[in-house]
C-alpha cells in the first residue's frame, strides 16, 4: 500500500552500487499516483555506495549483501524479498552479475538500464567505446535482465547526439539525462 495515495502497488526493489541518481529518480517517480510500483527496499554491494543515503532520505529500508560469497548473499537477498513480499527488482548501476538461478526467480520482473544503445557495448567503458568507434549517437535501453549480460529483451531505448565536442564524461552526463526520463516510462510500459 503507498503510504501517501493510499493505492496498492507493486513492492519493488532497487539495486545499486554507487551514486544512485537513477535510485533517487525511481523512488520520486515511485511517489506520483500513476506509478505501479512502490520501492520498499534498496540493496547495495558495498556500504560505500553514495546513493544509500536515499534510504535514509525517503525512509526506505537499505540493506548491504557484499557477494563476497556469491551464493550465500544471494540466497539470503531471496529470504528477505519473500519475507518483505517484494515482486519486482530495479537493477540500476548494480556492479554484479547475479546467477541464472536467481534470475529464474524473478522471470521477467527483473529489469535494468544500461548506459548504451543495445546491443552494442554490452559491459563497462560504454561511452568511451562510442566516442573512439565515431559513433553518431549515443543513449541508454532498459531491457530485462537475463543470464546474459546486458542481453536481454529491449524494452525501451532513447537516443542522443554525440557532439565532437563530447567526451566521454559529458557524453555520460548527457545520457544519464536520458536515463532519468527512460527508467520510469520503460517501467509505466511493462507494468501499466
Ligand atoms: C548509469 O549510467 C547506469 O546506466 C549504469 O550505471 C550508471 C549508474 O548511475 N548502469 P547512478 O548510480 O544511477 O547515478
Amino acid at each position: 500500500m503507498d503510504k501517501l495515495t493510499g493505492l496498492k502497488k507493486i513492492k519493488t526493489v532497487v539495486f545499486i552500487s554507487g551514486t544512485g541518481s537513477n535510485l533517487k529518480n525511481i523512488i520520486k517517480f515511485s511517489k506520483i499516483k500513476k506509478s505501479p510500483i512502490s520501492i520498499d527496499l534498496i540493496i547495495s554491494n558495498t556500504n560505500k555506495a553514495k546513493g544509500l543515503r536515499f534510504a535514509d532520505q525517503f525512509n526506505i529500508k537499505k540493506k548491504i549483501f557484499n557477494f563476497k560469497n556469491f551464493r550465500n548473499s544471494e540466497k539470503k537477498i531471496l529470504i528477505l524479498l519473500k519475507k518483505d513480499k517484494i515482486k519486482f527488482i530495479c537493477l540500476a548501476g548494480f556492479m554484479k552479475i547475479l546467477s541464472k538461478n536467481f534470475i529464474n526467480k524473478f522471470d521477467e520482473k527483473i529489469i535494468n538500464i544500461h548506459p548504451s544503445l543495445l546491443p552494442k557495448y554490452k559491459g563497462l567503458n560504454t561511452h568511451s567505446r562510442a566516442i573512439n568507434n565515431k559513433d553518431k549517437f549515443a543513449g541508454c535501453t532498459v531491457h530485462y535482465v537475463t543470464a546474459k549480460l546486458d542481453s536481454g529483451k529491449m524494452i525501451l531505448q532513447k537516443k542522443v547526439k554525440i557532439t565532437t565536442r563530447d567526451n566521454p564524461a559529458s557524453l555520460a552526463k548527457k545520457v544519464l539525462k536520458l536515463e532519468h526520463k527512460l527508467y520510469p516510462a520503460a517501467i509505466l510500459k511493462i507494468l501499466n
